[in-house]
This record gives structure tokens, C-alpha cells and sequence, in this order.
């Protein structure tokens, strides 16, 4: 239909015949000459329309925003002082000497161009959001980058395997999404929440080195990073130890970059979480923000404060200092004020402060609701261990470990981005050495794996495993880009016996993990090779390069906070005959309607 796409005209083409297709993004009127900028994937080309030729000329005067046309012209130079240096074909346009109407337009609901719409308005009519350039760069630049993924993983001997998407509950820790069987009646598949399992069975399978460029459904509570299906760049290798399988993943992630977007990443550091949570309270650090936390249990443990003595003598406990630079100077009441209800989002109860006007003066130079509560020696020791300066805030948490390590490192984040101390471009690294066990205190108590239950311990001992749960570091590892989880992974457990210590300690009773993984417990056992892999959030990683804020921005049709796609208005109702041959029954009832099967 046509010779070139409207972008891809250019002063080169000067004096051709060209015919072009696209929608009429802007049509102007401008003193009996007709001016319509028309837009495709590669670009807006402005094409002319002048009364000379009449027919063509009514024709013009008649196209609205959105018409899909096809225009034949002639190429030629715009005149001196209307070239347009933002257009690939701005210093051009073409004479229209043909013009096809390919399909009128409704007038739409809004403009490509106009970036103030609401998300579920851009989400219900998707296909016209999508028209929009930046949505279009950002669909181009994901795919670029799955082939790039693809043909580093082909060059380094992976095979791309797909693995079932109707399976059994994958552990991933969150809720999953469940199909009903028709032909097994009152039972259900699950949609992998990754396919661990079966890429783990596939190293048993001696495949020896699998990707997949896979859709993972989780059901949870949804947030800017993370939506109910998403997609992974999934990878698992046999006879590679832990260096040697994050060295390939670092590659791959540094020459993505470089290709990408021309940016050296450089040699990822290695931090240990344990350095993570008390430098920066987050296993997942934004090393571009200069600000730490500096813990000083010690100092003040014997303090009349009992805000902080309780605290201090409590071993689950954290009492922690986020020094601001020029933050006194800067930062007033209200804003402290909001900063207090702010850590009060993450479960703090309150957050104490000092301004540290004039070192010198001892806690005459301190200004603070805390000051007279704390001993000279005391303040004395906090502002060396926290290398305060003269206009420097200190910012205060004491309470559950946890809830300090979330409320100030969410706090330093904050107040990085507020006063602008948080450095643009890019840094990554790898978070290392992750406890195999975490102790959750609800429900009386029990041991949760921060990763899944396949990663393994560094100590290759079941009973060293039993003996000190709490003590066991695991060989994970998380790849952070810019405080986003880019991707995670481990060396995975490949003994039955370690696996079986682990579900236990987990609190998975025998029975259950016969029922869940005698499978894999059973492949285990038939010449497992030691393996190991990670998975790496694709949504996240073209957000991060797009340097957009969701990835819904970054997904073709994603679906809204709350699960639900405004476009197709999935999920819904279904037929009764369809659930009668599910055999399953809804306990929610319709207005005016009766469940099934109840009598009428
Ligand atoms: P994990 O659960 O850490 O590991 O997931 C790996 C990466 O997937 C991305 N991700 C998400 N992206 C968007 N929406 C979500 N709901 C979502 N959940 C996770 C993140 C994350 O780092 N099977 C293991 C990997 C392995 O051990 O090999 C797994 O799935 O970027
Ligand atoms: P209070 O003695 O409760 O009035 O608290 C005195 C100061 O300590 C106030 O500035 C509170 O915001 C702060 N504060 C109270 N509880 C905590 C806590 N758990 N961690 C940090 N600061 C706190």
C-alpha cells in the first residue's frame, strides 16, 4: 500500500513520489492550504494539500483527527524558517497530489498527544493510548530487548523450552490464580507463579541450560512494579556454581545497558543483605542516594529516654540515626511533621529529631523535643558516630527491627528525592549472603525462606540446617538496579535430604510435601545435577530503561491496581451453563438472582 512510512521521509527523498499511511494526527486550515501532520509507528511527516487540485483539496477539508489515509505526494523542501528540528522529517514535507480515505474516525476520547488523561480512561481505550509516541517507543524498546536477551542466551548454549502455564501451585509466596478442571471435577490448576519447578526438573532432565521468556501469575496486592502476569527473563543452568551464574547474568544486564541506552553499569559490588538492612534499611538499596543509617543501640541503652532504652535492650529491636545534611536548614516543622506521619505508614510511632545548629555549643547548639531526655555523654557519642555537621537533621527510629529498617529506609528515599540529594544516572549491584531463614512472629511463630524453598544453604549439612535455622545463609542473590529488584535467584538445593530439612524447618509436614513436591523430591533422587538459576523482571528492567515510574507503561495491556482490565472488563461473569459444567457454584449473588441451585 504504501512506499514508506511517514518517519522514514526525510531530505534524502527530495523531488521523489512517495505514498504514505497512517492516521491524521493534526489537520490545520491555513489561508486555503490544508495541513495535515500524518502519524505512523515511525513518526509524524507533514503532507500539504493546496487548491490547485480541487478534488483532493474538498477531500482534505473533510479529514478529522484519528482518519486512517493513504497519501501519495511529492517530496520537497519546507520553506526557509518552518523546518522543525524535533522531526526526523521536520526540514521536509509533501505535496499531496492523491488522497485515499482508508476509514473515518469516531472523534476519540481524547488526543495522543495530550498527557493529561486518566490511567483507566488510557487503559479502556488502550489501542488509541498506545498511538502515543512515547507508548510506541516504549513497546519498541522492550522489544529490542528481548532480542537482545534472546540471542546473548542462544550464543551462551541456552535452549529456550516452554514449560506449562495449566499446572500445579508453583511457591513463589503469593496467592495463586486457579482453573477449574472440567474433566476432573472440584479440581483446579494453577498458573505458575514462575516456573521453578519444572525448570529445576528440566535440569534433571539434563538439559543443562534452559531460558524461557515466561508469563508469571501472582495474585497479590498490585503496586506500580507489579502486575498479576508479568513476564521473566527465566534462566537456570546445571555445573555452574554461584560466581559463575551471577557472572553471566552480570554480563548480560551490562551489555543491555550498553546497547540500550549506552551506559556502562560498570562491575556490580556484592553487599551482604545483612550490610543492606543496616546501611540503607532495604534489601534492595538505591545506592545514588548518599544517605545511611547509623545504629547506636549501645550509646543509648542506659538512657532515661525509654523510647530508646526499651528498644536498645531488646535484641529484635533497631535504634537507628538517618543524618540529613543541611536538612536543619532546610527542613521545617511542617515538613518534619509530615515526615512523622510518613513513617507512620511503615508502623513507626513517631520519629524524633535533632537539628544540629551549632556543634560547638554543646546541647545549647541542639534543637529537639528529645535533647533534655538524653545525657550530654550521649548526644556527645551520637553526633561522632554520626558524623553530624553543623545544619545536618538527625532523624530517629526505635522499635521492632523491622519497622525501623522500613520506616527510615522508606524515610531516606523520601527525603533523597525531596531535597534533591539522591544522584541521577545508574547503580547497580548484587544482594548477597540472605539468611536461608526468617523467624515470623504472627500466628505463633514460624520459619519463612526470604527466597523459595529450593535455594540452598552455603553449609551443605541437614543437621547443621536443624541445629541453627536462624544462623544458615543462603546462596541467593538479587540483582538491584536504582532501588528496583531487578531479578533474583539462587543455587538451588539438588539433595533430598537438605530438601526435606528445609520443608521441614519450613513447617511443610511430610504429608504435604508428598502431596505438593513428592514429585521433585522424587526427581532428586533419580541423579540430580547441582544447579542454579535466577529470574529477572523484564516489566522492571524496560520500566528502569524507559525511565518510567509503572510497568504498566511497559506492558502492552496491563491491568489496573485492582486486577481488572478496563478494556476487555476481564474478569467477569460467567454463563451458568459454563459453570454447571465446571460443576462449580458461586456463593456471590447478583441482584435479583438466585445462587444456582437454590430454589427459586
Ligand atoms: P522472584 O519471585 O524474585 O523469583 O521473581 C523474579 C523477578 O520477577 C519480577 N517480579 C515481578 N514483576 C512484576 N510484577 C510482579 N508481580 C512480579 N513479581 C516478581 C521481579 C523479580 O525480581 N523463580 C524465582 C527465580 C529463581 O529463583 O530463579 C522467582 O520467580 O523483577
Ligand atoms: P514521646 O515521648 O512519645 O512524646 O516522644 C518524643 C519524641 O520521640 C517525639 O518526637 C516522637 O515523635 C519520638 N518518638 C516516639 N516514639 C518513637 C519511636 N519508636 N522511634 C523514634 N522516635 C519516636
Amino acid at each position: 500500500m504504501r512506499t514508506h512510512y511517514c518517519g522514514h521521509v526525510t531530505a534524502a527523498l527530495v523531488d521523489q513520489s512517495v505514498t504514505v499511511c497512517g492516521w491524521v494526527h493534526r489537520r490545520r486550515d491555513h489561508g486555503g492550504v490544508i495541513f495535515i501532520d500524518l502519524r505512523d509507528r515511525e513518526g509524524l511527516l507533514q503532507c500539504v494539500f493546496d487548491p490547485d487540485r480541487a478534488d483532493v483539496f474538498a477531500l482534505a477539508e473533510r479529514l478529522r483527527s484519528e482518519y486512517v489515509v493513504k497519501i501519495t505526494g511529492r517530496v520537497r523542501r519546507r520553506p526557509e524558517g518552518t523546518s522543525n528540528a524535533l522531526l526526523s522529517s521536520g526540514e521536509i514535507e509533501i505535496l499531496g497530489t492523491d488522497l485515499v480515505v482508508l476509514n473515518k474516525a469516531e472523534t476519540p476520547p481524547f488526543h495522543p498527544d495530550d498527557e493529561t488523561v486518566g490511567e483507566d480512561t488510557r487503559l479502556k481505550y488502550r489501542y488509541i493510548d498506545l498511538r502515543r509516541p512515547q507508548m510506541q517507543r516504549n513497546l519498541k524498546l522492550r522489544h529490542s530487548v528481548v532480542q537482545k536477551i534472546r540471542s546473548f542466551m542462544d550464543e551462551q548454549g541456552f535452549l529456550d523450552v516452554e514449560t506449562p502455564i495449566l499446572t500445579r501451585a508453583t511457591p513463589e509466596g503469593a496467592r495463586d490464580y486457579l482453573v477449574p478442571s472440567r474433566t476432573h471435577p472440584g479440581q483446579f490448576f494453577a498458573l505458575p507463579q514462575s516456573p521453578q519447578l519444572f525448570k529445576q526438573l528440566l535440569m534433571m532432565s539434563g538439559i543443562d541450560r534452559y531460558y524461557q521468556i515466561a508469563r508469571c501469575f501472582r495474585d497479590e496486592d498490585l503496586r506500580a512494579d507489579r502486575q498479576p502476569e508479568f513476564t521473566q527473563l527465566d534462566v537456570e543452568t546445571s555445573f555452574m556454581d554461584m560466581n559463575a551464574i551471577m557472572a553471566l547474568i552480570e554480563r548480560l544486564v551490562v551489555e543491555l545497558w550498553q546497547d540500550v541506552l549506552n551506559v556502562d553499569l560498570g562491575k556490580l559490588p556484592l553487599m551482604s543483605y545483612g550490610e543492606a538492612m543496616a546501611r540503607f534499611g532495604s534489601d534492595k538499596p538505591d545506592l545514588r542516594n548518599p544517605l545511611e543509617l547509623v545504629d547506636i543501640k549501645d550509646l543509648v541503652a542506659d538512657a532515661e529516654f525509654k523510647v530508646f532504652a526499651n528498644p536498645a535492650n531488646d535484641p529484635k529491636c533497631r535504634v537507628t540515626v538517618l543524618r540529613v545534611p543541611g536538612g536543619g536548614e532546610k527542613l521545617s516543622r511542617g515538613e518534619i511533621d509530615k515526615y512523622t506521619a510518613f513513617v507512620g505508614l511503615y508502623g513507626a510511632r513517631g520519629l524524633a529529631w535533632i537539628k544540629v545548629n551549632d556543634k560547638a555549643a554543646g546541647r545549647d547548639g541542639l534543637q529537639s523535643p528529645i535533647v533534655k531526655n538524653l545525657s550530654d555523654a550521649a548526644l556527645a557519642s551520637i553526633l561522632r558516630r554520626s558524623g553530624a555537621q553543623n545544619g545536618d537533621i538527625l532523624f530517629f527510629g526505635a522499635d521492632k527491627a523491622q519497622v525501623v529498617s522500613d520506616a527510615l529506609g522508606a524515610l531516606r528515599l523520601k527525603v533523597g528525592n525531596d531535597l534533591k540529594i539522591t544522584e541521577s544516572g545508574w547503580k547497580a549491584l548484587w544482594v548477597v549472603d540472605w539468611p536461608m531463614f526468617e523467624w515470623d512472629d504472627r500466628d505463633g511463630g514460624r520459619w519463612i525462606s526470604p527466597h523459595h524453598p529450593f535455594t540452598a544453604p552455603k553449609v551443605d549439612s541437614a543437621d547443621d540446617l536443624r541445629n541453627a535455622p536462624g544462623d544458615a545463609v543462603s546462596q541467593g542473590y538479587d540483582i538491584v538496579v536504582n532501588g528496583v529488584e531487578l531479578g533474583g535467584g539462587s543455587v538451588r538445593i539438588h539433595r533430598p535430604e537438605i530438601q526435606q530439612a528445609v520443608f521441614e524447618l519450613l513447617g511443610i509436614s511430610a504429608d504435604e510435601q508428598r502431596e505438593k513436591f513428592g514429585f521433585l523430591l522424587e526427581a532428586l533422587s533419580y541423579g540430580a545435577p547441582p544447579h542454579g538459576g535466577l529470574a529477572i523482571g523484564i516489566d522492571r528492567m524496560v520500566m528502569l530503561m524507559a525511565g518510567g515510574q509503572s510497568i504498566r507503561d511497559v506492558i502492552a495491556f496491563p491491568k489496573t491496581q485492582t486486577a481488572h482490565c478496563p478494556l476487555t472488563r476481564a474478569p467477569g461473569a460467567v454463563e451458568f451453563q459454563q459453570l454447571r459444567e465446571l460443576q462449580i457454584r458461586s456463593t456471590v449473588k447478583r441482584e435479583g438472582e438466585h445462587s444456582p441451585g437454590e430454589a427459586s
